[in-house]
């Protein structure tokens, strides 16, 4: 064990660390940390090295488990063959590459692929994209951007602004110019303990009419939503919700895009969450699993026309003035084409359907257990909702976090509500383990 992974072993404490932790309780943690060592699999290991099952896939992105060792080895080669190349105006081979690999899984029609580093770079490139191919048609008045209450699209100013958890806005001022929101979709009263998508609130898909016709259609660019809202709590979409997004921004000429930051690579069954649904957006935001998350990496997928209205002008002129110094990293790319063979070798992106009625019997077997409001559940995804406490909303579900990581699980939580997603290559009896783990959690907590 590496002793230095372990302040506690060199007798340091973390209260004055230097490090500000992103979305994190800093003091709170620095009092009492819960620290990570070494993974493995479906396991974590603290520096004490007890094990931990990992209950949420790291953040929502290591699909195919923690240190393959064909993801990792394809990562070592890289970094002593070439460990960085310039993105403008010169290239590497395995970009173009990966680039192909990527779009040969990808609904019909999108075929072309922008590089960025995280999920929050692909949702402002997304926007961004979206803005520029509006006005590289004619249309430069369709400024304005639509999201959604409760969504999450990563932390950058774009992301923020179509983003809808309010504690993730409020504190940073008036964000980006034109931005609206539709409502979101959970609907407690009429869709708790859904299995599977819910049955009730398709029609909430016509705030987005709403929307055109408060601002008038031609003035919106494009509307981005989760398919799945997983950060916020896993809010599955009713039945018929996303085909009448789709069907509205048909009518009115506004882009769709869907942010697959999550739902993409293997979490619903399938490559991604469009061919899981069954609907077709024009862009399509991921990161994290298309890497396996072993490094970052994002990626913007588009339809053919978006890309084509950019190829005009003089050859010799730059079609999109955007980008990332490591856009399109070697290391990203060797890490996601080793990642792409793991997922097809091991047949992983076709998994969680698979998997997804036994999951879906454990989660919902939790029913009836003291404090749980709602179980919700898609692919391999499960959220268990459970009462606030009086006056400390977040507050059980966080003791919840903390008692499963004193129990053997890492299990990840939103406010009230805990999340679960495991890797994809988890087995029937370590889902078990998982649940076993999250009952006696519930069980125990006041
Ligand atoms: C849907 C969605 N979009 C964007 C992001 C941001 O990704 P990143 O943290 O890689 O910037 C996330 C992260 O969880 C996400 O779930």
């Amino acid at each position: 064990m590496n002793e230095r992974a372990h302040p506690e072993a060199l007798g340091r404490s973390l209260e004055d660390s230097a490090f500000f932790m992103p979305f994190s309780a800093n003091r709170q943690f620095k009092k009492a940390p819960r620290l990570l060592a070494r993974a493995d699999g479906i396991y974590y290991y603290t520096p004490e090295g007890r094990r931990l099952i990992d209950g949420t896939s790291g953040l929502w992105c290591v699909n195919a488990g923690h240190c393959r060792r064909k993801i990792v080895e394809a990562v070592q080669r890289q970094v002593a063959t070439m460990e960085f190349a310039p993105p403008f105006q010169m290239g590497h081979p395995a970009a173009f590459e990966f680039a192909d690999r990527v779009v040969e899984l990808a609904p019909p029609g999108l075929r072309r692929v922008f590089f960025t580093n995280s999920g929050s770079e692909s949702v402002d490139t997304a926007l961004k994209l979206a803005l520029a191919y509006h006005r590289a048609r004619g249309e430069g008045q369709r400024v304005r951007l639509i999201g959604r209450e409760r969504g999450y699209h990563g932390a950058n100013f774009g992301g923020t602004a179509v983003g809808g958890i309010v504690a993730n806005r409020k504190i940073f001022g008036a964000l980006v110019a034109g931005v609206d929101h539709l409502r979101h979709t959970h609907d407690p009263a009429r869709n708790a303990f859904s299995r599977g998508q819910p049955r009730h609130g398709a029609e909430l898909a016509e705030d987005l009419e709403r929307l055109a016709q408060l601002h008038d259609p031609s003035t919106i660019a494009a509307v981005i939503v989760e398919p799945v809202a997983c950060s916020t709590g896993v809010l599955v979409p009713p039945v018929g919700y996303l085909e009448r997004l789709r069907e509205i921004c048909d009518r009115h000429g506004i882009l769709l895009i869907f942010d697959e930051v999550i739902t993409a690579w293997g979490r619903l069954g399938k490559p991604f969450g469009a061919q899981h649904f069954g609907v077709t957006p024009d862009l399509i935001t991921t990161a994290k699993g298309i890497t396996n998350a072993t490094v970052p990496m994002g990626a913007v997928l588009m339809k053919e026309d978006v890309f084509r209205a950019f190829m005009t002008g003089p050859e010799g002129a730059i079609e999109m003035p955007h980008g990332y110094t490591y856009s399109a990293h070697p290391l990203a790319c060797a890490a996601g084409l080793a990642t792409l063979d793991v997922y097809a070798e091991e047949g992983l992106l076709g998994r969680a359907a698979e998997l997804a009625s036994y999951w879906e019997d454990k989660a919902h077997a939790l029913k009836g257990l003291p404090h749980v409001i709602d179980i919700r559940n898609i692919g391999l995804i499960a959220a268990i909702e459970l009462a606030p406490r009086a006056g400390a909303p977040g507050a059980r579900a966080f003791d919840a976090h903390v008692r499963a990581f004193e129990k053997g699980a890492y299990v990840r939580v939103a406010g009230d509500i805990l999340e679960l997603a495991p890797p994809l290559i988890i087995e029937k009896p370590q889902i078990d383990e998982l649940f076993a783990i999250v009952r006696e959690v519930l069980e125990s907590i006041a």
